[in-house]
């Protein structure tokens, strides 16, 4: 069995990394390709040197572009690997132009597609990530859900073969990853901090960042926070910022402090210390639920509902008085349940993979 992975944002380098162990283990021969599409040395190759990730076998160098154009020139060059590769599987990771140019390369060329982080739904289809989820599931055969709700999303848009609950792959690199970033990571010495002292944002949502109202709104909110708010800046917030003149300078005045983005090991230990967690990340949004941090999502909607159900979520978007109220009074008053898995699904989705029968592809007459 031979298996193409497809990587080429952050959070996919992430996600990959407990599933090739398990391939690993599991004698699945893994071909990795890495599309470029996130480039600057912090938000890639720092994960694959901190995560032991192997160098891919292909860059594809794609960079950044228009949706069109990125996701075009990585379906091209897809298409030209698949075909000379002849894997037996695309395995593809989350909701990224990565993600959708992968499984429509594959579909195209008639190779199964594995989807891990199926079933996800904003039921917003201004978020490109929503576009990326949907067309990706009516591409794929094999369907790994990392919860319930992605499950009955599948079900209700009629997919139901080759559906598996495998619980959360993000769940499985913390617990891979915990216990090396606190031996490994000293971000809190080097920035002063300690448990419970400070908050923790991230902002990078297209929504976001590119309505000046938006970020402004949240900056603002963020310098009337009541205790430093930690700052890891993606680059196209890094970006705008800039264009609205709220300079790292400026900012730290008001105790908002600016970083690079960090390492995933740096990252842990930043989220599993702070008081509380302002992101519109989706994998941060989890993160925080794993280690018990209270989070105010500064969207609209979430795809990861369980984590307000549970009361340890509130949906603010980027209202200022919301943002603020939430911040300063927000108390869980529950365990967080375990909704997302073990932290072995890895080994379950190696498992399907290295057992799967493409006869049983449903779309294949
Ligand atoms: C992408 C994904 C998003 C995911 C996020 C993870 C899509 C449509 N979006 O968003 O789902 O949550 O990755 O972080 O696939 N840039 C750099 N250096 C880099 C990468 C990006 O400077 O290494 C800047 C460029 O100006 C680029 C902008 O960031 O135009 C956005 O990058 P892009 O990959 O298009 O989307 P993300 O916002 O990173
Ligand atoms: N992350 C990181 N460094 C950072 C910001 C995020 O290592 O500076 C990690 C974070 O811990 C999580 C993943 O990147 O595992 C989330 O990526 P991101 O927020 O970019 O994307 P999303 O999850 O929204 O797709």
């Amino acid at each position: 069995m031979k298996v193409i992975t497809v990587v080429g944002a952050r959070p996919q380098f992430i996600k990959s990394v407990p599933v090739s162990r398990a391939l690993e283990a599991a004698s699945v021969r893994e071909f990795l390709v890495h599309t470029g599409q996130h480039y600057d040395v912090n938000m890639s190759q720092i994960f694959f040197d901190e995560l032991g990730i192997p160098r891919p076998h292909v860059n594809l160098g794609v960079g950044s572009s228009t949706h069109g154009r990125q996701t075009g020139e990585m379906l091209i060059r897809l298409e030209e690997i698949i075909l000379k590769e002849k894997p037996d599987m695309v395995l593809v990771y989350g909701d990224t132009n990565s993600t959708l140019a992968a499984a429509l390369a594959a579909v195209k060329l008639h190779i199964p597609v594995a989807h891990v982080e199926a079933g996800l739904r904003s039921f917003n289809r201004q978020m490109p990530e929503e576009h990326n989820r949907v067309l990706t599931d009516h591409c794929a055969d094999l369907f790994f859900c990392p919860t319930a709700t992605a499950v009955e999303n599948l079900t209700r848009e009629g997919i139901k073969k080759g559906v598996y609950l495998t619980g959360d792959v993000m769940y499985d690199a913390v617990r891979i990853f915990s216990e090396q970033a606190r031996d490994r990571s000293t971000i809190l010495q080097r920035l002063g901090l300690t448990r419970g002292s400070y908050l923790l944002a991230t902002v990078h949502r297209p929504r976001n960042t590119d309505d000046p109202q938006r970020l402004r709104a949240l900056v603002e909110a963020f310098m009337r926070l009541d205790a430093p708010v930690i700052f890891p800046t993606h680059p196209r917030t890094r970006q705008r910022l800039s264009l609205l003149n709220l300079s790292p300078g400026y900012l730290a005045q008001r105790d908002v402090h600016l970083l690079d983005p960090v390492g995933y090991l740096d990252m842990l230990m930043l989220e599993q210390n702070a008081r509380l967690i302002l992101t519109d990340s989706g994998g941060i949004q989890k993160e925080a639920y794993f280690f018990a941090v209270p989070c105010i999502t500064l969207r609209e909607e979430t795809e990861w509902v369980e984590t307000v159900n549970a009361g340890w979520n509130v949906l603010v978007g980027a209202d200022v008085e919301k943002i603020l109220h939430f911040a300063h009074t927000f108390v869980p008053r529950v365990t967080p349940p375990p909704v997302f898995g073990d932290g072995r699904a890895a080994d379950k989705i190696a498992a399907i993979i290295r057992t799967w029968d493409s006869h049983n592809r449903f779309s294949i007459k």
